[in-house]
């Protein structure tokens, strides 16, 4: 089995644009052969929260950057509406490559859910993010970040909205040394998105509502 480790900077406290660079390289799994780029992280080192999606969409393997197409578009929107400053925030993905399907006739791309194997071997990433920025409180959109972040036996549906322990005591980043202390685990804004037309208000306002809890727990 192999990780994204060897591929990490062999710097001991790497910054994230030592990270940025060095992620363009990585083979620690299978993804990086189809997609288009490594999407990396954006925000500042500090930012007192850290939102977690789960992987590139097709818009951000081409662009190179997370969260800028539909998905993106939506989640900006509900952090407006929770009054937090995008500058706050430091946006980036539980899997760093796309994970598609194409279809025999058509170049259109597929999107297709990074297993437990790409949350795992993308892992090193993802912690190495926490290390450099350290934010006060982590938000986990959808049940692949809130997997990479808490364990495979969590469920969103069971903990959405609540502010947790983070680390908890068993699970990926258990004994951790960190400032970070809280989590808070929440819908993906692709869920809004997929919702039929008479929930999608309603799952917007749920993603709001839990965005707001995280927001007042910021300093
Ligand atoms: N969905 C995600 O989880 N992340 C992105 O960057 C875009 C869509
Ligand atoms: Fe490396 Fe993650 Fe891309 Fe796999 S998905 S190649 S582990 S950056």
């Amino acid at each position: 089995r192999t990780d994204a480790t060897p591929f990490l900077p062999h710097t001991p406290d790497p910054d994230l644009p030592e990270l940025s660079e060095a992620v363009q390289g990585c083979r620690g799994c299978e993804l990086y052969q189809d997609a288009t780029h490594a999407v990396f992280g954006e925000g500042r080192r500090g930012a007192p929260l850290m939102l977690v999606g789960e992987q590139p969409g097709d818009a951000e393997d081409r662009a190179g950057r997370p969260f800028i197409g539909p998905a993106g578009r939506l989640l900006d929107r509900a952090l407006a509406e929770a009054g937090i400053d995008r500058e706050r925030a430091y946006v980036t993905n539980a899997v760093k490559h796309f994970r598609f399907k194409s279809t025999a006739g058509s170049t259109r791309r597929i999107h297709a859910t990074p297993g437990a194997g790409h949350i795992r071997a993308c892992a090193p990433w993802l912690r190495a993010e926490l290390g450099a920025v350290e934010p006060d409180v982590v938000v986990a959109l959808g049940a692949t970040a809130a997997q990479a972040l808490m364990g495979p036996s969590f469920r969103v549906t069971q903990q959405r909205g609540l502010l947790l322990d983070w680390p908890p005591e068993a699970g990926p980043y258990a004994g951790v040394q960190t400032r970070t202390h809280l989590l808070l685990a929440t819908i993906h804004p692709s869920a809004v998105l997929r919702a039929d037309p008479q929930t999608r208000e309603e799952a917007f306002a749920g993603l709001v509502a839990d965005l707001r809890v995280a927001a007042q727990a910021l300093p």
